[in-house]
């Protein structure tokens, strides 16, 4: 049934599968209902949500009904910018956990850092508690940049075990993935295929390029019977990274796991992370502060 998705061991001995399916923009209807089907029966392990994607409490009701045995899944949702006090801390991740029905996580991850705010620090510390009290698996920040894991590494005790941030060829943000990786934090990335194919407002809308008709990754890909998103895909999988595309459409959802059965060169991955221009579309970790996120 579907593909088996290898695993990437983080620096606890977790195993977590080495891509996701993520949920925002899903809904909780109809598409999301079939999305999430046709993700599990084409071999999506991990999950990837957050409260503010409005669909916690219907990923937790698919996986807990799902014929996958739990252990099987790997089931991350995020802590809002809102709660970063300790006992907010501590209750969002009842309250996710409830919500979804679930006695335990497998990943937990502070949404982004706040830094107007600047508690992450004591957040983190209540995620620590949370990974040692045994509730989740894994802890790990989102939308963090190298002073911001600086920050942790002064105050903390326990160094995250992933970052997932927005990454892809036209954002390599190759420092930051250097960094992470030399700590040993597993990259996870957002926007794998370059996000929507339109614009979000108030983001960049000149010169607005789709990644996915990129020329270079349409050519690697004829080389290798694949499209330009399964060379996305497989640009961050060679380069240690976990991409948590998502699908509405069972064709791409399939499409998006037929990943491991060709290996690109060192002179196409190299040619591929050329294509960076620093092109983001998501929010600045660095000055975003929407309290209703998360
Ligand atoms: N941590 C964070 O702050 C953060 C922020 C944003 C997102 N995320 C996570 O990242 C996930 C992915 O982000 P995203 O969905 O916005 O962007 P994305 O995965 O880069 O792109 C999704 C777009 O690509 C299309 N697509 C999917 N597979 C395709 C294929 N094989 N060929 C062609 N087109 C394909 C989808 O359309 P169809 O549905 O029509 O296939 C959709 O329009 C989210 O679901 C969420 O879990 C995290």
């Amino acid at each position: 049934m579907g593909v088996k998705i290898p695993t990437a061991r983080l620096s606890n001995g977790v195993e977590m599968p080495q891509i996701g399916f993520g949920v925002a923009a899903l809904g909780n209807g109809k598409e999301f209902y079939a999305a999430m089907d046709s993700a599990l029966e084409n071999g999506f392990r991990m999950f990837d949500t957050a409260p503010f994607y409005e669909n916690e409490a219907e990923v937790g009701d698919v996986l807990r009904h799902c014929s996958v045995p739990r252990e099987e899944l790997f089931i991350a949702t995020k802590l809002p910018n809102a709660c970063h006090a300790y006992e907010d801390t501590l209750r969002a991740f009842d309250s996710a956990l409830k919500n979804m029905g679930l006695d335990y996580l497998d990943l937990f991850m502070i949404h982004f850092p706040v830094p107007s705010v600047g508690k992450y620090p004591e957040a983190w510390k209540a995620m620590e508690k949370l990974y040692r009290d045994g509730k989740v698996r894994a802890i790990g920040v989102s939308n963090f940049q190298e002073k911001h894991l600086q920050k942790i590494f002064e105050t903390g005790e326990i160094v995250p075990h992933v970052n997932e941030l927005e990454c892809n060829p036209y954002l390599t943000v190759r420092p930051l993935c250097n960094f992470c990786q030399e700590n040993k934090i597993r990259v996870i990335n957002w926007f794998p295929l370059g996000g929507p194919r339109e614009p979000l407002v108030p983001y960049p809308t000149d010169d607005f390029k789709v990644l996915l008709d990129e020329p270079l990754l349409i050519q690697i890909g004829e080389k290798y019977g694949k499209s330009s998103a399964q060379i996305a895909l497989k640009w961050a999988i060679q380069n240690q990274i976990t991409p948590i595309p998502k699908s509405a459409n069972p064709k791409r959802i399939r499409q998006n796991t037929e990943l491991f059965d060709f290996e690109m060169t060192k002179e196409e991955l190299e040619a591929i992370d050329a294509l960076d221009h620093g092109r983001r579309l998501g929010p600045d970790p660095d000055t975003f502060d929407d309290m209703e996120m998360g």
